[in-house]
C-alpha cells in the first residue's frame, strides 16, 4: 500500500530514517537519537515522504503553555529536519505546512518552537513571541543567609507539580509540561549528575553539576528554581552560595523581570550567558482565544480581519469580547485593522504592542482599536524556561 506524503513514521525502519536525518542535521549521535525517539511511539513524530523515502521530519510534545493565567493547549515543534542534499527545495514549508494543518484539526491552539531559521518559521505564520535567558554569575555574589532547605525525595513529586504550577501559571509563556519533558529535566548522568532540594517556606532547585578539568572545580547548571516568597528565595540562593569554594559560575535560566535578579546581579550589569527567542504560532484561533485567561474583570470589544492563508479556518473578520473578564469570538465585525498571523502570535504572547506591531508590518489598517488591543493583551513579559 502506498504511504502518504505526510504522516507518522510507518515502523521502525522509518523512525531509524528520521533518526538518522535528524542526528546528522544537528551533529548528533545517530543511536542516542534512536534511543530518544523511542519515548516518541505514542506518536509525536511526523515525516515527509518522496516515494518511499523519508527526506524530512520532525517531532513534537504536546502540553499547554500559560497565558493569561490559564493552561492553553498547546504543541511544541522541535528536531525539524530535511535531507541535506534536498535542501533549498521548499521540502520544510511544505512539511509544516501539513504539520500545521493536522495540529489545527487536532484542536491545538498554540504552535511555540526554538527557530533556527527565523524566516522559515515566518513565512508560515510564526513570530518571535519571547525569550529564554540564561544568566551566568559567580556564587560568591548570591546572599548566603542560610535558611530552611532539604533534599528532596520520591515523595516530593507532587510538592514539586503544585510548586511549579502555582508560580508559572501567573506567568505568560512558561509550559505545563508533559511527561517527557518533567523526565528530561529531573534526568542525570554520571558526567552530570542531579539533585534536588525543597525550600520549607514554598520552593525547590533542581540543578545538575558540569565539572570543568582540569582540577576539581564545576559550573553549577540549575535547571529550575521555584520560589514562592523571600524566605524561599533566599534559602535556595544560600544552598547555592554554599558551594562557592569549588564552583566557578553558575548559570540559571531566569524571568524577564524575575524576583531573583536584585539577589544575583552585583551592579549594574546583567551577566547574560546566552538569550534565546522563540516563536509563536496561533494555530486555531478559537481554541487560543478560549483556552486562555483575560485580564481580570475587563470588558472591551475589539473587531479585526486575521489573514491566515496558511490556516483558512482562522482567516476572516473576528469580534472579540471581553465581558467582565470573560471572552467570547464571533465571526463578523466591521472598521477593524487587519493582522497578519505573526501579528497575533506576538499580541497574544505579550510580546508586542499595536504600535510595535505596524512598526514590523504586522497590522495594518484602522487604528481606532489599537488602544482597546493593547489593553486586552496587556500582560507579564513572555519567557519560557524549558528548551525543547
Ligand atoms: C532549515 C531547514 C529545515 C530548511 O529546509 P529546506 O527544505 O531547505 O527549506 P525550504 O526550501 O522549504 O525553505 C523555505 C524558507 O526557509 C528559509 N530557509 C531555508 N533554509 C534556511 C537556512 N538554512 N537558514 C535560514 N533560513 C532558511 C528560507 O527563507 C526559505 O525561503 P526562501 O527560499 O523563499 O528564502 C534545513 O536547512 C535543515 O534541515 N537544516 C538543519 C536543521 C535545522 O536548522 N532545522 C531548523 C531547526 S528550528
Amino acid at each position: 500500500m502506498k504511504l502518504p506524503v505526510y504522516g507518522a513514521p510507518d515502523g521502525n525502519a522509518e523512525l531509524r530514517a528520521y533518526a538518522a536525518l535528524a542526528a546528522e542535521s544537528y551533529a548528533g549521535d545517530r543511536d542516542a537519537f534512536e534511543r530518544r525517539l523511542s519515548a516518541f511511539r505514542d506518536g509525536g513524530i511526523r515525516v515527509l515522504r518522496r516515494g518511499s523515502r523519508c527526506v524530512a521530519g520532525a517531532l513534537h510534545f504536546d502540553f499547554a503553555q500559560y497565558f493569561g493565567g490559564k493552561a492553553v493547549p498547546a504543541r511544541g515543534l522541535a528536531a525539524v529536519a530535511v535531507a541535506p542534499h534536498l535542501r533549498g527545495g521548499g521540502l520544510a514549508r511544505e512539511f509544516l505546512h501539513s504539520w500545521l494543518k493536522e495540529a489545527c484539526d487536532d484542536g491545538v491552539a498554540l504552535a511555540p518552537l526554538y527557530p533556527a531559521a527565523q524566516r522559515l518559521y515566518r513565512s508560515l505564520g510564526w513570530e518571535l513571541a519571547g525569550t529564554r535567558v540564561t544568566y551566568q554569575f559567580r556564587p560568591a555574589d548570591l546572599p548566603a543567609r542560610h535558611g530552611k532547605v532539604r533534599p528532596a525525595t520520591d515523595d516530593d513529586e507532587a510538592l514539586i507539580r503544585d510548586l511549579h504550577a502555582r508560580s508559572r501559571s501567573v506567568a505568560n509563556g512558561p509550559l505545563k509540561r508533559c511527561p517527557e519533558l518533567w523526565q528530561r529535566l529531573r534526568a542525570s548522568a554520571p558526567d552530570l549528575p542531579a539533585f534536588a532540594y525543597i525550600a520549607e517556606d514554598g520552593g525547590y532547585v533542581l540543578y545538575a553539576l558540569r565539572r570543568e578539568p582540569p582540577g576539581v572545580r564545576f559550573r553549577i547548571e540549575v535547571r529550575e528554581l521555584v520560589a514562592l516568597n523571600r524566605p524561599a528565595l533566599h534559602a535556595l540562593l544560600a544552598l547555592l552560595a554554599g558551594q562557592r569554594s569549588v564552583c566557578s559560575s553558575i548559570q540559571m535560566v531566569l524571568a524577564p523581570f524575575d524576583p531573583a535578579l536584585p539577589a544575583i546581579q552585583p551592579d549594574h550589569i546583567c551577566p547574560v550567558h546566552e538569550r534565546l527567542e522563540w516563536m509563536l504560532r496561533v494555530v486555531n484561533l478559537s481554541q487560543a482565544v478560549q483556552g486562555r485567561g483575560w485580564p481580570h474583570g475587563m470588558s472591551a470589544k475589539v473587531a479585526f480581519t486575521l489573514e491566515d492563508v496558511m490556516l483558512p479556518a482562522n482567516a476572516g473578520a473576528w469580534t472579540l469580547q471581553l465581558a467582565r473578564g470573560r471572552a467570547s469570538l464571533k465571526r463578523g465585525g466591521r472598521g477593524g485593522p487587519r493582522l497578519e498571523p505573526g501579528g497575533l502570535a506576538a499580541l497574544y504572547s505579550s510580546r508586542s504592542t499595536p504600535a510595535e506591531l505596524r512598526a514590523l508590518g504586522l497590522l495594518s489598517g484602522p487604528e481606532s482599536q489599537d488602544a482597546a488591543l493593547a489593553a486586552v493583551f496587556a500582560g507579564p513579559a513572555p519567557w519560557m524556561p524549558d528548551f525543547f
